[in-house]
């Protein structure tokens, strides 16, 4: 199939004033890395669109990183090694001298690996304003008051021309509309302007802004809002960004129905899916590949990391979750702490101070209170009492517990595991259990008590 657009990303840099070990492209913001959001902005709009579309990564530092990144987590694209950074212009040559589709699409769609915040919306208007216009090509500008560092956007009577700074002369410095670096070539245009450009200018680079002049068929698309195209250059923008990208996902979260109480407080990772009709109380973190479904309710201060809430369900203050599931309209908390491989049944409970480890607890379980339970299965509507423990470990090997279901186990229990409990069971408190119990059987195991009446006084203080 013929493809409609070239998609182009520049990752060649080190990204040194960043102070990271690591190259620029793989800088982490929230749980994912820069490059991964231009990558994921551009397949949305070339979807969106109905784009037939191809990605192409330039890479120059520490290439085989950023290369190993994108090829474990990231679309299917080709790799274009840039063996020595002579600027965005001949990154755009390393394009069309090594990817074999290169020249073939009638657009090409160019993006910085550190823009995060540019999203389909942007890329949409952009490509409209390039169809619009029917012009060779188009860039996104924006006003801000310190253009220092940013290219200018000299305007001519048709056309324009982009003035870096280093070049500007004072009146050319104090234009305040901006190249973002980002734009929509078509590609016979971009292709023939590229091969011509010299490097004449004061940092010795080939800028692919030379492509635009004075004259020619091109627009600058002036966007409202200057922050979206922000880049990410220091620590301290780092850390704006990061801010301003959870803004937008929290904004989103609001925009398609999920009640967030207070919308500040809420941090939340691009990966985390959140059905409308649940209800985020204020302090919430929201964190890796998370599902909160449809009508769960979560209170403040609570985090939750790569695990599901369905539907209905309850997370109470101060409960934190791990690569946990928890069933429609289970209750967990407050302070409930759920572990990986925790699997709550629907209709469970667990209270305060309960924590749970690679268990799954069937139906309607209940662990009300200050409970541990680790490596275990737990059949439906068992009710466990407070302080009980599964002692899942010898010190060298986990085993595991099994408890059937409609079991009562009474309070202060310990099970020294490898061990099954039968269906209806029961168990009295303060017992340890070492043996198995068939289904319907009783156990008791605690010390016969002795009282000694009058006896009191000798141990109290006078
Ligand atoms: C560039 C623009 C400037 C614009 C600014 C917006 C040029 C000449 N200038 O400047 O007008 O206002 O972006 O942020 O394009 N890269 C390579 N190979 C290279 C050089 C750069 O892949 O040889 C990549 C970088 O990794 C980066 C992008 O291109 O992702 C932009 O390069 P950078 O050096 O940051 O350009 P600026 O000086 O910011
Ligand atoms: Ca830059």
């Amino acid at each position: 199939m013929a493809i409609d657009l070239g998609i182009v990303v520049l990752a060649a840099g080190e990204g040194t004033r960043l102070k990271l070990d690591v190259p620029k492209a793989l800088a982490p913001l929230k749980n994912r890395v820069l490059v991964d959001y231009v990558l994921n902005s551009a397949m949305d709009f070339s979807r969106a669109k109905n784009l037939q579309s191809k990605i192409a990564v330039v890479t120059g530092h520490r290439h085989e990183e950023v290369e190993a990144h994108i090829r474990a987590h990231g679309p299917e694209v080709n790799f274009c090694y840039q063996e020595v950074r002579r600027g965005t212009g001949d990154a755009i040559k390393s394009y069309f001298a090594k990817c074999p589709w290169g020249t073939e699409p009638e657009y090409t769609l160019v993006l910085c690996a550190d823009t995060p915040m540019i999203g389909k919306e942007e890329l949409g208007a952009l490509y409209e304003s390039l169809i619009a216009h029917a012009a060779d090509a188009v860039c996104a500008s924006f006003r801000c008051d310190n253009p220092h560092g940013y290219g200018r956007i000299k305007r001519a009577t048709k056309g324009f021309t982009i003035v870096e700074q280093k070049d500007a002369s004072v009146e050319e410095a104090k234009i305040n509309e901006v190249n973002s670096g980002l734009y929509i070539f078509k590609t016979s245009l971009l292709k023939e302007r590229v091969s011509g450009l010299t490097n004449n200018n004061k940092s010795g680079e080939f800028y692919l802004t030379d492509v635009f002049a004075a004259g020619a068929n091109v627009i600058a698309h002036c966007f409202e809002r200057a922050e979206v195209f922000g880049g990410v250059n220091t620590l301290a923008q780092l850390a704006e960004m990061e801010g301003l990208v959870n803004e937008k996902l929290v904004n989103s979260l609001l925009d398609k129905g999920v009640r967030v109480i207070n919308p500040q407080t809420l941090l939340i990772d691009p990966t985390v899916e959140v059905e409308a009709g649940a209800i985020i109380g204020h302090y919430v973190e929201l964190r890796g590949n998370s599902k909160i479904c449809a009508g769960a309710k979560l209170e403040s201060q609570v985090i939750i990391e790569d695990s599901t809430v369905h539907s209905g369900a309850q997370i109470k203050s101060y409960s934190y979750l791990e690569n946990a599931i928890v069933g429609a309209n289970a209750a967990i908390g407050p302070y409930a702490r759920l572990r990986p491989g925790a699997d709550i049944g629907e209709e469970s409970k667990i209270g305060n101070f309960v924590e749970i480890k690679k268990a799954k607890l069937h139906k309607g379980v209940k662990v009300s209170h200050l409970s541990y339970v680790g490596d275990a299965e737990i059949g439906d509507e068992t009710n466990i009492g407070c302080g009980f423990i599964t002692c899942n470990y010898d010190g060298k090997n986990k085993h595991k517990t099994d408890i059937g279901k409609n079991c009562f186990i009474g309070s202060d229990t310990q099970i020294v595991a490898p061990l099954t409990i039968g269906d209806g069971s029961y168990v009295a408190s303060g017992s340890t259990i070492n043996q198995n119990m068939p289904a319907g059987s009783f156990a008791i195991a605690r010390a016969k008590q002795v009282t000694k009446e009058g006896m009191a006084g000798r141990f109290l203080k006078k």
